[in-house]
């Protein structure tokens, strides 16, 4: 039989699963059984009435739920989860640890860390010393505000620490002067309010088939090029080899304000080695001009959404970087690469876009996006990008295995920034992917536009490795 949160369990295979005392067939029949009881639990409009419940339809919060592990609204097994691994507090057993003073500081770069952003994340190494220091293998953790749910992934972690870590560790503590730590995974309850969060948290914890993931991705992007390929082709230097496009790189649109002429940054600023100049001759008068000096121009469109006219800031195509089997080349746009862009152009606005408008009056950066155009979601996606995003969307969650879809979803959710024009073309950086500015909505004059396999074969290889092997138990909860 499979522990409940085994790593084994949610791989869907046969053998039988233990779920809080109650054994299934299948994880399948398990979630089936929960997501019943859920069901139900979301008519008892006293349940709903809780402040800070979610704002959603039954339909949306049992979509992402994956009960009792895992409710996108407050979690009815929280008590149970507990009664069941945790121990009731006993008076008599002492309890006492020094405080702990050592640098647990923890830099950025772990792939575990690195798999999906959110604003004041902590990396998982950074907890791991703590929960080591001042609790025992097998307690329950707790972090009720556990955002993206690195404290789960830290208690988890502390039963599947590599030899090196433990080594390192041990080693550290003892200079210290402190005992060595009793490894071996602790459990966590961990809570947000917010279901984004939560989803994260969700698919950072929670056991999946890793397996099954790396085939999904795979099939997901071969399936998303079957689709729309086509419009990542470009015609090499000779005519008739057919390159994929790597990513567009588009440039804001100025004019001089010597002559009037139009100025595309990108060709005008970028030297032979792709840097930026400080000043640069105006291709039409020769004026002097550096970024300052350009005027701003805001074209006019119809906006795919409500057919209304759409004012927004000029961006044009400036170049592209596409390869043909290993090879990579650069090339400006021609005849077949425009007729390309407005034909997608032409395309209705794909289902899977969101319209909404956002909230500007109270963003610190409303100030900044709304005079540019970009007032509401889709504006931030040119065409092409749109209905890449939302193909992928569309795939990820049509996929029929549920922790499988949960962890497509988790990856295509996080390449959200990179599809849209928040992503900035950094010419000093070899990859162009994930390059939007920490923490600000901020639209560069220069974007690239990257391609869905641009943007996520590599993250589908890097996640396959970073979520092997620490996941054996935890419950979360969306509420206040
Ligand atoms: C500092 S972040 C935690 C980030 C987390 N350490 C991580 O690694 O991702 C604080 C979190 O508290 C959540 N939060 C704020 N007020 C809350 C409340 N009243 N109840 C539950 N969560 C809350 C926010 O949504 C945010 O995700």
């Amino acid at each position: 039989m499979n522990d409940l949160l085994s790593p084994k369990s949610g791989t869907n295979q046969p053998s039988e699963v233990e779920c809080l005392g109650m054994t299934f067939q299948s994880e399948d029949d398990r979630r089936e059984h929960f997501l019943a009881l859920l069901a139900e639990k979301l008519k008892d409009s006293a349940f709903r009435a809780q402040e800070g419940f979610p704002k959603g339809t039954d339909e949306a919060i049992l979509a992402m739920s994956d009960p009792p592990y895992y409710t996108a609204c407050p979690n009815p097994w929280l008590a149970e989860f507990v009664t069941h691994y945790g121990r009731p507090y006993d008076p008599a057993e002492k309890y006492a640890r020094e405080p702990m003073a050592i640098d647990v500081s923890e830099g950025k770069t772990d792939p575990i860390y690195k798999a999906h952003s959110y604003h004041t994340k902590v990396p998982h190494l950074a907890i791991v010393p703590s929960i080591l220091h001042y609790t025992e293998p097998g307690d329950v953790v707790l972090d009720g505000f556990s955002g993206s749910g690195m404290t789960g992934v830290a208690a988890q972690w502390c039963g599947s620490a590599p030899a090196v870590y433990r080594q390192k560790l041990e080693m550290e503590w003892k200079k210290a002067g402190m005992s060595p730590p009793k490894w071996g995974a602790r459990r966590a309850v961990l809570n947000d309010l917010s279901p984004a969060a939560t989803f994260i948290s969700a698919n950072y914890n929670l056991p999946f088939d890793v397996d099954a993931f790396a085939k999904a991705g795979k099939q997901l992007l071969r399936d998303v090029e079957r689709e729309i390929g086509w419009m990542y082709e470009t015609l090499h230097s000779d005519g008739k080899t057919k390159g994929r496009i790597e990513f567009t790189v588009w440039s804001e649109i100025f004019t001089c304000p010597e002559c009037a002429g139009e100025v595309n940054f990108i060709d005008e600023a970028l030297d032979e080695d792709n840097r930026t100049r400080d000043s640069f001759p105006c291709p039409h008068c020769g004026a002097n001009l550096n970024k300052d000096r350009l005027d701003r121009v805001m074209e006019t469109r119809i906006d795919p959404a409500t057919n209304t006219p759409w004012q927004k800031v000029k961006f044009k195509p400036s170049f592209i970087t596409y390869s043909i089997g290993a090879k990579k080349y650069q090339k400006q746009l021609d005849q077949h690469d425009l007729d390309v862009l407005a034909k997608v152009e032409r395309l209705s606005l794909p289902s899977h876009m969101p319209t909404v408008r956002f909230p500007i009056e109270q963003m610190y950066h409303g100030s900044r996006i709304a005079p540019k155009g970009f007032s509401n979601v889709h504006h931030f996606f040119l065409p092409r990008a749109a209905q890449s995003m939302s193909l992928l969307w569309e795939k990820a969650q049509n996929w029929p295995d549920h922790r499988t879809r949960g962890i497509l979803l988790f990856m295509v959710e996080q390449s959200i920034w990179g599809f849209s024009v928040l992503n900035r073309y950094s010419p000093s950086h070899f990859s162009q992917v994930n390059r939007a500015l920490n923490g600000v909505y901020y639209v560069a004059s220069q974007h690239a536009e990257c391609s869905p396999w641009y943007n996520l074969t590599g993250k589908l290889d890097r996640l396959e490795k970073a979520f092997r092997g620490y996941r054996t138990g935890v419950l979360i909860s969306t509420e206040k």
